[in-house]
């Protein structure tokens, strides 16, 4: 099918048409009503569900989000444990600062809010990783309160609603929806009418080819009635992202234990156990006995491979290395592991390492 092309069109005066008739009617028979969260829907549940779909898509969520509740059940149990502990339970998932911020915000809930998440959305909003989208997330799934909310479903569901055409990422395009979502947001049925258009986005109103043939918003739809639909959201300006380059040793004992750092809290995997980082042109065996206390040869090279994070590109060189002997204490954020029992470990590098990949490289 062609597309048309994408013609401008004057952003509508009109205050916007109501469409949760239409929406909650077609939520009732075609949303989603059976996640987990809603099980019961109790405000820790919902807050955890919401940090993890910040980035991440339903299916992904539904099982770390019942292995993390069976972990910790609850804002206690999160408080208490140690950081390092939610960062492996949350290891795989990525932007592992929504795990940090969270453990801090269970602190902060304890310590002020003795123990419950704040049924005020200003409250909510002070806490680590609790933006405006989120908070009215919570407040409105949890106890039916009015908020709009404008997650990456909503806006696309709103851009094309109201033929948005400005590019995505300025504060014009966010105020913009922000006005929107508030008018469209009904007094009644508002955890349904949250859900609905979080779940019309995600199902029907999806980024390529949407499913206008089926959707309950079709009939006041701007974007459809111009044709421009797959023009809305307007790509983001792609801008090319930097390459940095990293080496790494991996270590294997005589056990075949493999030696682990961890990293410090800020910057790229903060928290996370990862192999040690070498300089590029060093000797590496001479800098793991220096700096590591660990006497080995290198074995092999494994082919770099490139990994992308939102704002950069990291191309990894893992350099593979027999130890023979440890020559020093290891200090605290050093250890061996088990391939079987790995702490939390960023997911590029647990692939490498839990595939074996670099046995066959020898
Ligand atoms: N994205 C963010 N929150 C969500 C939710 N509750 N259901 C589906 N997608 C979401």
């Amino acid at each position: 099918m062609t597309q048309p092309a994408a013609q401008t069109i004057s952003p509508s005066t009109e205050p916007p048409v109501a469409i949760d008739a239409a929406l909650l009617r077609w939520f009732d028979r075609h949303g989603r009503h059976d996640l987990p969260w809603q099980h019961p829907r109790t405000a820790y549940r919902v807050w955890i569900a919401e940090i993890m779909l910040q980035q991440t898509q339903v299916t992904t969520v539904i099982g770390y989000f019942n292995a993390f509740l069976a972990r910790f059940p609850d804002v206690e149990a999160l408080a208490a444990a140690d950081v390092d502990a939610v960062m492996h339970a949350w290891s795989g998932l990525g932007y592992y600062a929504r795990a940090r911020n969270m453990h801090a915000a269970a602190g902060r809930i304890i310590e002020r809010h003795g123990g419950e998440l704040p049924r005020d959305f200003d409250a909510l909003l002070e806490l680590p990783g609790i933006g405006q989208s989120t908070a009215g997330a919570i407040v409105a799934q949890v106890w039916g309160d009015w908020a709009p909310i404008l997650d990456g479903n909503a806006k696309r569901v709103l851009a094309r609603l109201a033929a948005i055409e400005d590019t995505p990422g300025t504060s014009r395009y966010d105020n913009r929806l922000w006005q929107l979502a508030r008018a469209y947001t009904p007094e009644k049925r508002i955890t349904d009418y949250t859900q609905a258009i979080m779940d019309l986005g995600a199902t029907v109103c999806v980024r390529r080819n949407p499913r206008c043939d089926v959707c309950p918003l079709a009939d006041g739809c701007q974007a459809l009635a111009h044709g421009v639909q797959n023009a809305i959201p307007a790509p983001r300006k792609k801008r090319r992202k930097p390459v940095r380059t990293t080496h790494m040793a991996l270590i294997v004992n005589e056990a075949g234990h493999i030696l682990f750092e961890k990293r410090p809290p800020a910057g790229i995997w903060g928290g996370l156990w990862s192999l040690p980082e070498i300089p590029e042109a060093s000797d590496v065996a001479a800098f793991c006995r220096q700096q590591l206390g660990i006497e080995s040869s290198v074995d092999a090279r494994l082919p770099a491979f490139r990994h992308v994070f939102t704002h950069f590109e990291l191309d990894i060189h893992i350099i593979k290395l027999q130890a023979t002997r440890a020559t020093r204490i290891m200090e605290a954020d050093m250890d061996w592991f088990d391939t079987a029992e790995l702490p939390g470990v960023p997911a590029p590098v647990k692939r490498v390492v839990t595939d074996r990949q670099y046995e066959y490289e020898l």
